[in-house]
């Protein structure tokens, strides 16, 4: 448990506020991508906002989250809360890391360098796009406890996202890179063999990466760059760029290889389906990133917080089931968590916050959802991450009547008759 609660910054905000200061963002995580649409370009906007076709999954996924409300219970003394969790053989200080986002010079031009250091400033670990503007290496070393560290800056864990690039060589150089500069996971992500059809970016004909913006991984790897002709400029560097990035014939079978090829723990990101969960625990996955990308890929496909529960009885309890996709607020947080997820993947609100403020935009976005998380701890009644399951959730509805009603012994009728009694308080 960390020595301050998370939930100290209220106090703080308070505290500043008698003092004529007032926070220098919004702390309405939900309020972000207004304030970051204002400062941002549009084609910069559009590529970190923009879902895929309608944006019909993209508004699933926060409505899920509606749909399911919270069922406090009082008089607990929960006086100070744990937020810590357990993962992949370590205890995590909170139950998130960010989530891989590509090419984040879109937004701030200190990138993934500035994400790493605002999540290190807070505690928070982080997982870092193969679409990242500066190379893996170059992260690493920013995100290690220097001298502008807080005293008790503690190495974070950090993760590799993997895109299996469509050259074996390429696969396995940063796969052996990533070893080589401390990442503890890889996260292959298997929903994107192609990009989405995102109409915020081909309305801008926008994609960051012929730009060269989120290519750092490869310009800075030997394998990808024996690939290159002679004297390769940046036209044939994205050329090439673009024939290797993405590997759309990738199928189970192709699995195994990189069982073999690292020690590493792998989690496949992207599984909606509980029988690809369990296909992907078979074939040697030590875990599963519940998502569907935010949106960003098929328009029309579920919410991802609607496939969370099916997957985890998938699952099992012990196996490592990890959430994204339209997790804005500490409140959501920890509904993803009662509904079976062990940590959540935050995205697009960090993103938002490093477009608005850099490197301290992103820890305070963390801090908020991070007080946000410890307060709906501490209203719900619970003293632990570990405490949170279904019992904390309720359907909207009448809840159930577990007694004799006004002496007839009905039920109370529920507000949704598509929803009966017994099934609203799960
Ligand atoms: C601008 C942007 C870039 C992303 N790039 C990647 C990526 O490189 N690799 C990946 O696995 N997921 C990527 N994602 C998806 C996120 O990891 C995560 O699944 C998604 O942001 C969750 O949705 P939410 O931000 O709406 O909560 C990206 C998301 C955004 C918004």
């Amino acid at each position: 448990m960390t020595e301050t609660p998370r939930s100290n910054l209220v106090r703080e905000i308070y505290l500043a506020g008698a003092r004529g200061q007032t926070p220098p963002l919004p702390t309405d995580l939900t309020a972000l991508g207004e304030a970051a649409r204002a400062v941002l370009t549009p084609a910069a906007y559009g590529y970190a906002a923009g879902d895929a076709g309608t944006g019909a999954t993209g508004r699933a996924n926060r409505e899920a989250f509606k749909r399911w409300l919270l069922l406090p219970r009082m008089l607990r003394g929960t006086a100070r809360r744990d937020l810590s969790v357990p993962l992949l053989g370590q205890r995590l200080p909170v139950p998130v890391l960010l989530a891989p986002v590509a090419a984040q010079t879109v937004v701030h031009a200190d990138g993934e360098l500035a994400s790493a250091q605002g999540a290190r400033d807070v505690g928070v670990p982080f997982v870092l796009s193969t679409g990242s503007s500066y190379s893996m290496e170059d992260v690493a070393a920013a995100a290690e406890p220097g001298s502008d560290a807080p005293a008790d800056g503690a190495p974070m864990p950090r993760w590799f996202q993997l895109y299996w690039p469509a050259d074996r060589a390429v696969a396995e150089s940063l796969v052996r890179r990533a070893e080589a500069s401390g990442y503890t996971a890889l996260v292959l992500t298997i929903d994107a063999p192609t990009f989405g059809y995102r109409p915020a970016d081909l309305d801008h004909g926008y994609l960051p990466f012929l730009n060269g913006a989120g290519i750092a991984n490869f310009t800075s790897d030997p394998a990808f760059r024996a690939g290159l002709p002679v004297g390769a400029d940046s036209r044939s560097v994205a050329a090439h760029w673009a024939q290797v990035f993405a590997n759309p014939v990738l199928n189970w079978d192709h699995l195994p290889w990189l069982r073999e090829l690292t020690s590493l723990p792998i989690l496949l990101k992207g599984i909606l389906h509980p029988d690809d969960a369990r296909r992907a625990l078979d074939l040697g996955a030590d875990g599963v990133v519940v998502s569907n990308h935010g949106g960003r890929q098929l328009d029309g496909a579920v919410a991802a917080l609607d496939a969370l529960p099916a997957v985890r009885a998938a699952v099992g309890r012990s196996v490592p089931v990890l959430f994204d996709s339209g997790v804005r607020t500490g409140s959501d947080l920890v509904k993803a968590l009662a509904l079976g997820a062990d940590v959540v993947l935050y995205g697009r609100p960090f993103l938002y916050g490093l477009g608005l403020g850099g490197r301290d935009g992103v820890a305070h976005v963390l801090r908020c959802l991070l007080a946000e998380v410890d307060l709906t701890l501490a209203l719900t009644g619970c003293a632990s991450v570990g405490d949170l399951t279904r019992e904390v959730l309720a359907l909207p509805g009448v809840l159930p009547v577990s007694g004799p009603l006004g002496g007839t012994g009905a039920a109370a009728p529920s507000l949704h008759p598509e929803t009966t009694n017994e099934v609203s308080l799960i």
